[in-house]
């Protein structure tokens, strides 16, 4: 292509476009910015464009494949990995999907260390405390890592450095995936196990019809009592009201969710001083064994860069060859 490529790009915030314009500082691609998602009411604004590039929340069904293959966009560019918001196989034959397959595992697992650490200490209630100049430690008791059986599902990229973080601290490490890996220096048991002997569990694995609500009432009630669940992956691998349920009855001991199911309407955005209208995270939020992020665990320079380069790089290979290895295909 001689002409510089076009691309829409959706739920653009400000990190994004430091590091798309800090990777494109030579302009050999022209990148329009929207701060809305990609939408079916939204999906007007790609007309023109060769690519859209969309990232997690954005809704890129049926209808808006349909709708962006009649306008003549040829590619939808995931600036991320996992692809569950995007319907491949309606997109079969119309559109190509490319994704960023790893941009940096330790953002990630180094969040889900860092949500543990947080969770089993007390450092989210002791910040507070000591803002206001209470030094007592009351209610402040943690537990050791050290020791604990940390339950693993998933162990692709992001899983297994959070293994070898977990290794680091001492804890013993089981772990259960579809697709074990061959000479792992962990044990691989299946996901009955992981909920019988964890006393943490880690969720790495992607959003399937066969994740989806891995966790719900029944395999909490198999989980040991004071359990500490810890989501990276994907809201929806979690019932999220089961879950709630499981903190009432004080047989979950912690959760940290830094995605959540119905994350797609809140997430990302300042909704400080609006009546929060989801119930069920609103009451999660206000326990005090529960903490939430914003789907932020890939949010660091180094991934944001590579997420850059590997989203223009992606765009070009399959613009000019028609096909690249990041491609997203059916089955
Ligand atoms: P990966 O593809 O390297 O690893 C995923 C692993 O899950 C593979 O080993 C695969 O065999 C396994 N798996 C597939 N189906 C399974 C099943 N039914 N049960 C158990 N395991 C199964 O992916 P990576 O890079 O490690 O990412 C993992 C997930 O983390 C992604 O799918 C994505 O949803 C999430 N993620 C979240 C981010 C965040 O900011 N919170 C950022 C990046 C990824």
């Amino acid at each position: 292509m001689s002409e510089k490529i076009k691309i829409a790009f959706f739920d653009a915030k400000d990190y994004d476009i430091a590091s798309f314009d800090e990777v494109n500082k030579e302009g050999m691609y022209k990148i329009k910015y929207y701060d809305t998602k990609l939408t079916e009411d939204t999906v007007r604004l790609a007309k023109g464009y060769d690519v859209v590039c969309v990232f997690v929340n954005d809704s890129v069904n049926e209808k808006v494949i349909n709708s962006l293959a009649k306008k003549g966009v040829k590619l939808v560019a995931l600036r991320c990995a996992g692809f569950n918001n995007v319907d491949v196989e309606k997109a079969a034959g119309k559109i190509g999907v490319v994704r960023v397959p790893a941009y940096s595992p330790y953002a990630v697992a180094e969040h889900a260390m860092s949500l543990l650490l947080t969770s089993v200490r007390r450092i989210h209630k002791a910040y507070i405390r000591t803002k206001d100049f209470n030094f007592s430690l009351n209610g402040l008791m943690g537990f050791d890592l050290h020791g604990k059986t940390v339950g693993v599902v998933g162990t692709g990229k992001i899983g297994r450095v959070f293994i070898d973080i977990c290794k680091g601290f001492g804890m013993n490490v089981i772990a259960y995936d579809k697709f074990p890996v061959k000479d792992a220096d962990y044990e691989y048991v299946d996901l009955k196990e992981i909920w019988k002997r964890s006393d943490i569990i880690s969720f790495h694995c992607p959003l399937t019809e066969e994740t989806y609500h891995m966790v719900d009432a029944k395999s909490i009630k198999s989980m040991k009592k004071g359990v500490v669940l810890l989501n990276t992956s994907r809201g929806a691998l979690i019932d999220a009201e089961a879950l709630l349920d499981g903190i009432r009855k004080r047989h979950i001991g912690a959760a940290c969710l830094d995605v959540y199911e119905e994350e797609a309407d809140v997430f990302f955005e300042d909704r400080s001083g609006h009546i929060m209208e989801d119930d069920v995270l609103a009451r999660l939020i206000s326990m005090p064994n529960v903490i939430v992020t914003s789907h932020q665990a890939f949010l660091t320079n180094e991934a944001l860069i590579n997420i850059a380069n590997t989203t223009l790089s992606n765009i070009s290979e399959y613009l000019n060859t028609g096909k690249c290895d990041n491609e997203v295909t059916v089955g």
